[in-house]
């Protein structure tokens, strides 16, 4: 691979200003980077486009029939209605897969709130049906350093938050024996490896290139401007030398939501270069805030969000209260003309967690039609919330002090690769 990034790769010829601007936003005033999401029309993200400014691959029938194929399994509801919309390089990890060679799979959370939100679960279910499907090693990276950098928090709370955050990942049901889940405060003084392969992506990576691909400015401080090589470092395997015994030719697949992607092409453009195989992506589209499409759930605004720590009484009153209605001024009108599924918002939450097809499409047909009220949406809404939210309650209460431990400490996993 020549030095000439990939990112310069797909933006031909655009300077690093114009590249910093079309990976910020379009000319429909969509803007996707890590730390903001939003968009101008009430239905969301035009994804199409989102697809062609990245520079991905969409998810086709095509590659779903071959996950079908491959896996032996229906694809999962995600994947079907194209919530994970986005990939690249997922046909070689399935080609590995029929070829029984090894990949592992590689997520995280940036520990910035006390709880996850629904959001936060979308890439963490898929991630689950992903390790169950393929019975592969995965690594999950609490990023509370990038936390501390970016947001007003100590180191300690930071930290705390990453502790905290791992109990509601565990909680989605991830096999200790095939998981090893770390906090970069914890884990990289202890790993060399780690260390090394930080240090291998910061020197190949110039501070025009990092200004390019994230949009820092001159008045960003430092630790900004090196942790995209800490995001970058876990999908290379010889970081986990306890896991992969030291083999450096691993390739990783990652599922999380596009807004990450700017991470992953810059560790894209330097793997060749370190002699390490390029991170594969499955990319989802975004769990939208409460109050619609425009900005996606966001922890930062605990109105926008049903966190999964949520009571049946707060899911309750935050659906009622601010999930934004497709539907008509007055019941005369919505009779007539019918409700708008494309901007109902419990209509889109629906879409995510309702997993029986014929009951969804009914529902969509008779909500368009103008037979179903928003009321009933949201009933139906609050029910699938309730009842998903309090198993994944019972699940977090079984998480002990001595599980967390037991995910968190480096060691050997078990699955059919090692
Ligand atoms: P964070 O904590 O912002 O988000 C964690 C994961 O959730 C996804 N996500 C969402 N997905 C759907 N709808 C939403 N509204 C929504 N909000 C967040 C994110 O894309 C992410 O997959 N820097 C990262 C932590 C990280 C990471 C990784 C994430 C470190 N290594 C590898 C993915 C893959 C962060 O702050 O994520």
């Amino acid at each position: 691979m020549s030095a000439t990034s990939e990112v310069n790769e797909k933006m031909s010829g655009a300077s690093l200003e114009e590249q910093k601007m079309s990976l910020n936003d379009d000319d429909a005033g969509d803007v996707v980077n890590p730390w903001n999401v939003s968009s101008q029309s009430q239905t969301g993200i035009d994804y199409n486009k989102l697809i062609k400014r990245f520079g991905s691959s969409k998810i086709d029938t095509e590659l779903l029939d071959r996950i079908e194929k491959v896996t032996g399994r229906p694809v999962h509801h995600f994947l079907r209605r194209g919530i994970f919309f986005s990939h690249r390089d997922l046909h070689s990890i399935l080609t590995m897969y029929e070829e029984k060679k090894p990949f592992f799979l590689y997520t995280g959370r940036g520990p910035s709130s006390e709880a996850l939100h629904l959001g936060h679960l979308v890439p963490f279910i898929m991630t689950k049906w992903l390790q169950d499907t393929f019975d592969v090693p995965l690594v999950i990276q609490l990023t509370d350093d990038e936390k501390f950098l970016w947001k007003d928090l100590t180191l300690e709370e930071a930290n705390r938050l990453a502790h905290e955050n791992a109990k509601d990942i565990i909680a989605c049901g991830f096999d200790p024996a095939k998981t090893f889940i770390f906090s970069d405060l914890d884990f990289i003084g202890q790993c060399p490896q780690f260390y090394h392969n930080m240090c291998r992506v910061q020197r190949s990576v110039t501070y025009n290139q990092i200004k390019g691909i994230f949009g820092f400015g001159d008045s960003d401080h430092i630790g900004k401007i090196a942790f995209p090589a800490v995001q970058a470092a876990p999908s290379f395997s010889s970081s986990f030398p306890f896991i992969f015994g030291g083999r450096k030719d691993v390739p990783c697949l990652i599922p999380c939501a596009i807004d990450q992607d700017p991470y992953f092409r810059m560790t894209r453009d330097v793997a060749p270069r370190l002699g390490f195989p390029k991170p594969a992506l499955l990319h989802s589209c975004f769990f939208p805030a409460l109050q619609g499409a425009a900005t996606k759930m966001s922890a930062s605004d605990p109105n926008t969000s049903i966190f999964v720590t949520d009571t049946p009484k707060q899911i309750k009153t935050k659906v009622n209260r601010h999930a934004f209605s497709g539907g008509r001024d007055t019941v005369e009108e919505h009779r007539r003309l019918g409700g708008d599924c494309a901007v109902d918002i419990s209509y889109q939450y629906l879409t995510f967690f309702l997993e029986d097809d014929a009951r969804l499409e009914q529902i969509c047909a008779d909500y368009t039609s103008g037979e179903l009220l928003t009321g009933f949406l949201k009933k139906e809404l609050i029910d699938v919330l309730q009842k998903m939210l309090a198993e994944q309650q019972e699940r977090r209460k079984a998480v002990t002090d001595d599980t967390l431990k037991l995910f968190m400490t480096p060691r050997p996993l078990t699955t059919r690769f090692c």
